[in-house]
């Protein structure tokens, strides 16, 4: 798919991308037009990196561009590729990318795939199966709180990350934990109950 030139996206990675991709980017990714550059002239990043990925306990190489996004990397460069994070809105305001980096919810489509090396990446496919759902994954199906299911991986796996950190919460910190994802089919009222579901099935 053709992605239109966005400005602000670009100037974002460029501000905390290239930083952080520093750690991550071996010597070779500096071309050789760039070493023969003259001392003082700033140096360019280019080409593709291979990089090693922690993707729901399986290491998985894989080669990106140092501005290719985290989600990026996990939907369209790894093989087989891994879905469940969703691309929406891609500029970090839907959470349908969600994963635990970490164990902790981040946006895949605000993390360099270079950052998230040496990372332990949870997607949703990771918290469970069809055959062994976790409990925020059944509860969901029990609590029917999905309509077209586009945002559901991201609420899942952001319930999935709060509920270890506060395992009985209440409605409002349930509410508040979830307040970085958007569902545009407003099941919103399910989404809790089956937060709310899945804490108690858990508890004790
Ligand atoms: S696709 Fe990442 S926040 Fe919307
Ligand atoms: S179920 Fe359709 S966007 Fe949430």
């Amino acid at each position: 798919m053709t992605r239109k030139h966005n400005p602000d996206r670009r100037k974002f990675l460029k501000g905390v991308g290239i930083a952080g991709a520093g750690a991550a980017i071996a010597d070779h990714l500096w071309t050789e037009a760039d070493a023969e550059e003259k001392p003082g002239t700033p140096a360019t990043l280019s080409g593709n990196v291979g990089i090693k990925l922690d993707v729901n306990g399986t290491a998985r190489d894989v080669q990106v561009e140092p501005r290719t996004t985290l989600l990026n990397a996990l939907r369209n460069h790894l093989e087989p590729a891994v879905t469940g994070p969703k691309l929406v809105c891609d500029v970090g305001t839907c959470g349908a990318c969600t994963v635990m980096l970490d164990g902790k919810p981040a946006y895949s489509c605000l993390v360099l795939a270079v950052d998230a090396v040496n990372r332990k990446i949870t997607t949703v496919e990771g918290l469970g199966s069809p055959e062994s759902p976790n409990a925020v994954q059944a509860a969901f199906v029990e609590q029917d709180a999905l309509m077209c299911g586009f945002c559901t991986p991201g609420f899942v796996t952001t319930i999935s990350a709060y509920l270890k950190k506060n395992p009985n919460p209440s409605l409002d910190e349930v509410r508040e934990a979830c307040k970085g994802n958007f569902c545009r089919c407003g099941t919103y009222p399910r989404v809790f109950e089956a937060a709310l579901a899945a804490a108690k099935s858990t508890a004790g």
